[in-house]
């Protein structure tokens, strides 16, 4: 049965952030009383509400079924997909406050500018198959693709790289450090068979930043893929780096190389 539900949404080209006034932010909380339906998720209340009361209400969405990764948000301060949150969370008298996810810098109300992401992508080197294999002719073992299966299975929400303290609302960080929706790719390429590129380690130590991650694990909470991002991905990428730079013996190694 329907009933009316409180929603509190982020409206201005501001952030919700407790150290900036809704002054300075250009935007503020706006209560609204909205239709709920039976099976409803959030997006179902967020678009009635464009389509019945704020059609200027800006909110990016695509497919409705958690595999865009398009509408993340922090429902009640939780960083969460708004089409995979069901309304039945939450008790009908109880107010649902849904924000703009903070990492990023607000374009309006509840879209923001992800592109930081997609610097950092752009930043790591791409596949390199060894030369003279053509595409077609790759073979990998089955017990290598199920090794790095689990991070294909990313749908670039964000929510890890929202939630990451090392970032969130620590915006100096961001050009040393790539968040650990990038980690799990350079994870990815190291364990795949046919990458040619040895140095994906020092490049997650050196240029990505693997070292600022101390293992909180808050990122593998909130991914909606369920992907166990620290203890698959990032651990034993900072277990092979530390092997590399502290094993005695290939320290001698490069002592007696670089005489
Ligand atoms: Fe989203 Fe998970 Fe991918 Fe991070 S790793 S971007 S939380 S799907
Ligand atoms: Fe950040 Fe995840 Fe590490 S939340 S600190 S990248 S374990
Ligand atoms: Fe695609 Fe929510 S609309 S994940």
């Amino acid at each position: 049965m329907g009933y009316q539900a409180k929603f509190r949404v982020w409206r201005g080209a501001g952030r919700p952030d407790e150290t900036i006034s809704a002054a300075e932010a250009d935007g503020e909380l706006h209560d609204y009383e909205v239709e709920v339906n039976e099976g409803e998720v959030v997006l179902d209340v967020i678009h009635r509400l464009q389509a019945t009361q704020t059609p200027d209400l800006a909110v990016r969405w695509n497919c409705k079924a958690g595999k865009c990764g398009s509408c993340s948000a922090e429902i009640n301060g939780k960083p969460r997909l708004m089409c995979m949150t069901r309304m039945t969370t939450f008790d009908a008298d109880e107010t649902v406050t849904v924000t703009p996810i903070r990492t990023f810098p607000l374009i309006k109300d509840l879209v923001t500018d992800v592109s930081y992401n997609y610097e950092k992508a752009r930043e790591m080197p791409a596949f390199a198959p060894p030369p003279g294999v053509a595409p077609g002719e790759y073979r990998m073992a089955q017990v290598d693709v199920e090794r790095s299966q689990e991070f294909r299975k990313c749908i670039e929400c964000f929510l890890c790289q929202n939630t990451c303290h090392v970032v969130r609302d620590h915006d100096e960080n961001k050009p040393a450090f790539a968040g650990p929706r990038l980690f799990i790719r350079a994870a990815e390429l190291d364990m795949h068979p046919l990458d040619s590129l040895e140095d994906r380690k020092e490049f997650a130590q050196a240029t990505q930043g693997i070292g600022y991650c101390n293992i909180t694990k808050c990122c593998s909470e909130v991914c909606p893929e369920h992907i166990t991002i620290t203890d698959n991905a990032i651990i034993p990428m900072k277990e092979r780096v530390v092997d590399r730079k502290y094993d005695p013996i290939t320290w001698l190694g490069s002592k007696i190389g670089r005489r």
